[in-house]
């Protein structure tokens, strides 16, 4: 794993930013996983404003999301759909028929399916919970590798708390790609920043082991999965 450690949320979200726009570029068909979350809001700021400076074109990109709520509208303030609406489709010249989220597929294998159809995703952004989750891969014992309905944590209910009114309102299961889906990724950038993450990227720094009890730590067997942490998230192990 390459691990790139910042001073700043805006340089994290600057260097993103710089290698999607460079995978963009070389391949403008470029199959994007997208996640969403705070941790990637100023990389996608910063690909609209490279989209307005017409660094970079969505014309021909499709894109898959890792995951929704299951039990809130599409248009509910704190819906997936509404998040990257809001951050990046309403703002770029990504096509609606390119657009893709697991919840809107009756069967949720046809989502793996569909991926794999599209050629696989090329390039696949992720953020990590607290607890090491990703997507909505918590830790447990057993992962479920596809596109499955995971029920949340109760420390990722009070996590995403944050977002809602109160803990009751925070959906307790969610529609999720699997680890399986997301590690056939062909590249994979993680995004961590802020003094709650120190925990969940701890493995990563650390680099010697991977456990189920840290969904995220899986991504060291993946050969081409990059780490943009900044200095708070990496703590003490940052060097
Ligand atoms: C949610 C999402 C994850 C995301 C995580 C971290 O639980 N399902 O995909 O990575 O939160 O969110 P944040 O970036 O806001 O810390």
């Amino acid at each position: 794993m390459k691990i790139i450690i910042c001073d700043s949320y805006k340089e994290l979200s600057q260097k993103a930013a710089d290698l999607v726009i460079d995978r963009m570029i070389r391949k403008p068909d470029l199959v994007l996983g997208l996640a969403t979350g705070s941790s990637p809001e100023g990389l996608y700021a910063n690909l609209v404003e490279a989209y307005r400076e017409g660094r970079i074109d969505f014309g021909q990109a499709s894109s898959y999301n890792l995951d929704e709520y299951v039990g809130i509208a599409h248009d509910h303030p704190q819906s997936y759909h509404r998040f990257m609406e809001d951050h990046l489709f309403s703002q770029v010249n990504l096509s609606r028929e390119r657009i893709h989220f697991p919840d809107e597929e009756a069967d949720f294998a046809h989502y793996d399916r569909a991926i794999e159809e599209a050629g696989g995703i090329d390039f696949q952004i992720l953020g990590i919970g607290p607890n090491g989750h990703i997507a909505f891969n918590e830790p447990q014992d057993r992962l479920y590798l596809d596109t499955h309905v995971a029920q949340l944590t109760p420390s990722t209910i009070q996590a995403n708390s944050r977002f809602f009114d109160s803990e009751d309102q925070v959906p307790r299961t969610a529609v999720t790609m699997g680890m399986g889906s997301i590690m056939k990724a062909k590249e994979i950038l993680i995004l961590a920043n802020g003094p709650k993450k120190v925990e969940a990227v701890a493995p990563l720094l650390r680099g010697d082991r991977v456990y189920t009890g840290s969904p995220v730590s899986l991504c060291l067997l993946h050969p081409n999965c990059t780490l943009i942490v900044d200095r708070e998230a990496a703590g003490d192990l940052a060097k």
